[in-house]
């Protein structure tokens, strides 16, 4: 399996036969410059919630690959609104098994509106199964105890969870997240966007490796394998 960092919260998954996108934010995104946009052809999206800094360049990716939309009810609503009709609408705590593998819609703590106001329903993370292996992209959070499910009913092979504190958890509660799934590896999001969110990469390294963790943060546009 093959993760692309496109910047903020942004990942590209490649399975043996498909490709998820998480939570597109490229265009408004002065950093990840180098992303070609209209390169992108997933066969599927997933958004955590509907912040703007997380569905920005939705409509553009899924009109050019016709990918389906994988969100809650509320947003999936509001990108059908958008012109978006092939969206597949999911809920907390609930399981579905998609051609490509299995995805759990889990709890997140945070807060979730579209770019518009309206509302967007609750904000989730997902636990995803795909090609034999298990992976949790946990969405922007706070760390929170219902991650100890996550670690008691899944064999998690990494984790990929904000780190980029002020608006989710920062480096340290991250750490006891991927205590609370039960993995070592994790993969940084949510970090350096916006001044609120700059982030010390060789401190938070270090924080990791003297936890006994890896702490990978992936520059724009590099590929990691799994
Ligand atoms: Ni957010
Ligand atoms: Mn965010």
């Amino acid at each position: 399996m093959q993760v692309t960092f496109y910047g903020h919260a942004c990942f590209e998954v490649k399975s043996m036969n498909h490709s998820l996108l998480f939570d597109p934010f490229i265009t408004p995104n002065p950093l990840a410059g180098t992303v070609d946009v209209s390169a992108l052809s997933p066969n599927y999206i997933l958004l955590s919630h509907g912040h703007e800094d997380h569905v920005a360049d939705v409509v553009t990716i899924q009109e050019q690959s016709k990918a389906k939309l994988i969100s809650n009810y509320e947003v999936v609503n509001w990108f059908g609104k958008q012109g978006i009709e092939d969206g597949h609408p999911m809920n907390h705590g609930g399981t579905y098994n998609f051609d490509f593998g299995r995805v759990k819609m889990v709890n997140a703590v945070h807060s979730s509106s579209m770019p518009d106001g309206s509302y967007g329903g609750n904000p989730a993370g997902f636990v995803i199964e795909v090609d034999q292996k298990t992976f949790y992209y946990s969405g922007d959070t706070a760390l929170h105890m219902d991650m100890k499910l996550i670690g008691e009913s899944y064999d998690i092979d990494f984790a990929l969870l904000p780190v980029g504190d002020n608006f989710t958890m920062g480096v340290e509660d991250a750490l006891i997240a991927s205590d609370f799934v039960g993995t070592d590896k994790i993969v940084a999001l949510h970090f350096d966007t916006f001044p609120y969110i700059k982030m010390d990469h060789a401190k938070a390294k270090q924080m990791a490796i003297d936890a006994g963790k890896t702490l990978i943060i992936l520059n724009i546009g590099e590929k990691i394998n799994f």
